[in-house]
């Protein structure tokens, strides 16, 4: 299924002004945290969809900001949102594979984007990110964990992808189609082109990056599972989601 028509036709269902998708609680408040002091930091968001995580890091302070995503329909509601809101992020329908920043960033972030890419398009935005960012800037991205669909076969919520007969090293590159439940029961559908851990690592090593990231394994915990047992329970110490932060 072609990704960005996936987009335009879900825009509506995407657009939240607060944590809703079982991702707003496994992945992105992680993310925010591994972002830090933000204040009059500038931001790229790479893959932003309808804006959510731009919000959420001007709310904290941060400076300049570009929004950058595939969907015209999700940009269209993310610049909807802007209208009421008066941050003063800019976002832009493109690519990202094709991006070509005109300036530098102290930090970029990539929420669940490169699981639309394959690995050599990954491969390239990274060596764009690395261009894009200042000297001693940041990356923080987060990607489904790339053992989620071998370990979690049942496609149930409230997230699964279907990886039946598929094989951990052979196929790379290969698109899972999967679901992911909003806390109201609303499922909303997501893709993942498939990769390995070592794709990660290789591609920020070729772009440029040259220390170690810092690696998060991310799962539904206790204390979460505590908070809404029904909804989250059913994932409670899979393997879910991965991020990465590196400098420049
Ligand atoms: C799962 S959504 C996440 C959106 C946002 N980062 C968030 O956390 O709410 C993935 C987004 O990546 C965008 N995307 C997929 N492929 C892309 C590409 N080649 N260039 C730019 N954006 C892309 C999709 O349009 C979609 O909005």
């Amino acid at each position: 299924m072609d990704t960005q028509q996936v987009y335009n036709d879900n825009a509506g269902k995407w657009l939240r002004l607060e944590p809703s998708s079982l991702s707003d609680f496994t992945a992105r408040p992680l993310v925010f945290e591994a972002c830090g002091d933000v204040e009059g930091r500038s931001v790229l968001d790479i893959g932003c969809g309808e804006g959510y995580c731009a919000r959420e890091l001007k709310r904290r302070g941060a400076g300049d900001c570009l929004g950058i995503d595939l969907s015209e329909q999700m940009i269209q509601a993310a610049r909807l949102q802007e209208e009421q809101d008066h941050f003063g992020i800019e976002f832009q329908a493109c690519n990202i594979v094709e991006f070509k920043p005109a300036r530098r960033f102290d930090l970029c972030i990539a929420v669940f984007l490169f699981n639309y890419l394959r690995v050599e398009e990954m491969r390239q935005v990274f060596a764009m990110v690395y261009q894009a960012l200042e000297p001693g800037g940041e990356f923080v991205f987060s990607v489904p964990h790339p053992f989620f669909p071998f370990v979690r076969k049942q496609q149930t919520a409230p997230f699964y992808f279907s990886a039946e007969g598929k094989n951990y090293f052979a196929d790379v590159n290969e698109q899972f189609e999967g679901e992911i439940w909003k806390r109201g029961g609303e499922p909303l559908h997501v893709q993942c082109v498939h990769k390995t851990f070592s794709d990660y690592f290789e591609g920020l090593r070729s772009a440029g990056f040259s220390t170690l990231p810092q690696v998060q394994e991310l799962t539904v915990t206790p204390e979460l599972a505590a908070t809404d047992e029904a909804f989250f329970g059913p994932l409670l110490n899979e393997p879910l989601h991965v991020l990465f932060k590196i400098s420049k």
